[in-house]
């Protein structure tokens, strides 16, 4: 059993080691994983009155499981919800929020940046149902006066939204939204509960991808819908009962475990995205750079009122189109191409020909989406790395250099040169750093003094003040000997 909470407010770090902990009577300390489809009972009458909820009794896991229970608690003591229901994935979530809520007739306001699958939803799905959509640029508050005029049942939106970084005034749109007559679901993926709370500022429903932050390291998919407990019970719960977005006991775990160090790898994230946000602004390859914290965004005074940090990832445009984009894309040695976001490891997409591909090319040209735009999402290596591995892939994408060719599969490997094989044991290591010739071997204490102890710098920088610590420049690392 675990101890009864403290009759005092838990700050986010522990309730994310903590909330919704519930022991079993062999008292262990980690979450258990109830691995189990079905529950039994000690007779057919407790049977009969779990059914009739005279009794609370887990029934079956499509729609209750323990380890899931602990995630949905967790979830909702961070956000400040009165309740929770973990999905399979995120865009199970984003439809049984909206399927379970509107009904034919149904008019739905969104912010017309969405991520792709959320907009097929809404301009592909919904129709077919009798809903119809109306869209607004998500950043222009007349627009959603407008279209306000006429009754409303259910907003939409992501903020920051995915991948141009748009911002939405919750504040603003929450009130007029209500008056409408609607609720205001926020996909608040980009974000985190860690950043922004949208309840706080006048959401009814919040949504999440816990592929992402929540687990953090890229193993699972999840997702979350988190509201009033009338509207979880009364709207949401049925639904989810009876089509069966149930996430798996097993997914549910690995994520309460990720949940234990987001407050550690969000901030960190963060941190470094800010430093390269800068550091990209002040290349000349790149035309311009979105991201919520740089004083350079449209809607900064909004990003610094609503959020607590400019977040992990960064959009920016490549000059060239796509052919030079694409050259820096492939140059990257460090940074993963990947459609994925809100990993440990960075990840870089091209919206244009995936995560946005489908959305119709006028509708990506009005988000400004276009063929030199990418997103990074900003991992957990030492952003010294992150910063040298795209200053290099910049001036590859410039052809100021030869762009090396990019590996396939095991990818850290040594790149191998014409005078000699790299060594096996390095390659496993580490990288990039290229093989010495054969014929020129340094002597040991010769290598000590000309390679920067990187270790123990790096070191350094990763207890230093963040508040008071510049961004580091990319260098020229010099190559071992
Ligand atoms: C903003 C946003 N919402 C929803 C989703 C869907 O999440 P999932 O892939 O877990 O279904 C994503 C996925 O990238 C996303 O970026």
């Amino acid at each position: 059993m675990a101890k009864p909470a403290p009759n005092r407010p838990l700050r986010p770090a522990t309730l994310l080691v903590r909330g919704g902990l519930m022991r079993s009577n062999v008292d262990e300390t980690s979450e258990t994983l109830y691995l189990t489809s079905g529950y039994v009972y000690d007779s057919a009458q407790q049977a009969e009155q779990t059914f009739t909820g005279e009794v609370q009794h887990f029934q079956y896991s499509r729609f209750g499981n323990p380890t899931v229970q602990m995630l949905e608690e967790r979830l909702a003591q961070l956000e400040g919800a009165e309740a929770c229901r973990a999905t399979a994935t995120g865009m199970a979530a984003v439809s049984s929020a909206l399927l379970s809520h509107l009904k034919a007739g149904d008019r739905v306001v969104a912010a017309r940046a969405l991520f792709g699958s959320c907009h097929w939803i809404i301009s592909t799905l919904l129709p077919r149902y009798g809903i119809q959509t109306e869209f607004v640029d998500g950043g222009d508050l007349e627009q959603w006066k407008t279209a306000f005029k006429r009754p409303c049942q259910l907003v939409l939106l992501e903020t920051p939204s995915n991948p141009m970084m748009e911002l939405v005034d919750l504040t603003a749109v929450c009130e007029m939204a209500h008056e409408a007559g609607a609720i205001v679901v926020v996909d608040n993926v980009f974000a985190t509960p860690l950043l922004q709370r949208p309840m706080k500022f006048g959401a009814d429903v919040v949504v999440y991808s816990a592929t992402k932050h929540f687990d953090g390291q890229g193993r699972v998919l999840g997702g979350a819908v988190l509201g009033s407990k009338k509207w979880v019970e009364e709207v949401l719960q049925p639904f989810i009962r009876n089509t069966g977005p149930a996430i798996s006991a097993f997914n549910a775990w690995v994520i309460l475990k990720g949940l234990e160090t987001m407050h550690l790898r969000v901030p960190a994230m963060c941190r470094s995205a800010a430093a390269i946000a800068q550091m990209l602004e002040e290349r000349e390859e790149v035309e311009c750079v979105h991201y919520p914290f740089l004083a350079s965004h449209k809607q900064y005074a909004l990003a610094k009122r609503q959020m607590a940090a400019g977040g992990t990832i960064i959009t920016f445009d490549i000059k060239g189109g796509k052919a030079a984009t694409f050259r820096f894309l492939d140059a990257l040695r460090v940074i993963d191409i990947s459609n994925n976001l809100g990993d440990a490891k960075s990840l870089i997409t091209h919206p244009a020909t995936t995560t946005h591909s489908k959305v119709p090319a006028e509708d990506r040209a009005r988000l400004g989406i276009t063929e030199g735009s990418v997103r990074l999402s900003v991992g957990l290596e030492d952003v010294a790395d992150l910063i040298e591995d795209i200053a290099t892939a910049l001036d590859a994408a410039a052809g100021n250099t030869a762009a090396p060719r990019r590996k396939s599969a095991g990818r850290m490997v040594v790149e191998e040169t014409a005078e000699a094989p790299a060594a096996p044991a390095k390659a496993a290591r580490g990288g990039k750093r290229k093989a010495a010739p054969a014929d020129a071997p340094a002597p040991a204490h010769a290598a000590k003094a000309a390679e920067p102890d990187l270790f123990a710098e790096a070191m350094q920088g990763l207890f230093s003040d963040p508040e008071t610590t510049p961004a580091p420049k990319p260098t020229k690392r010099r190559q071992k000997a």
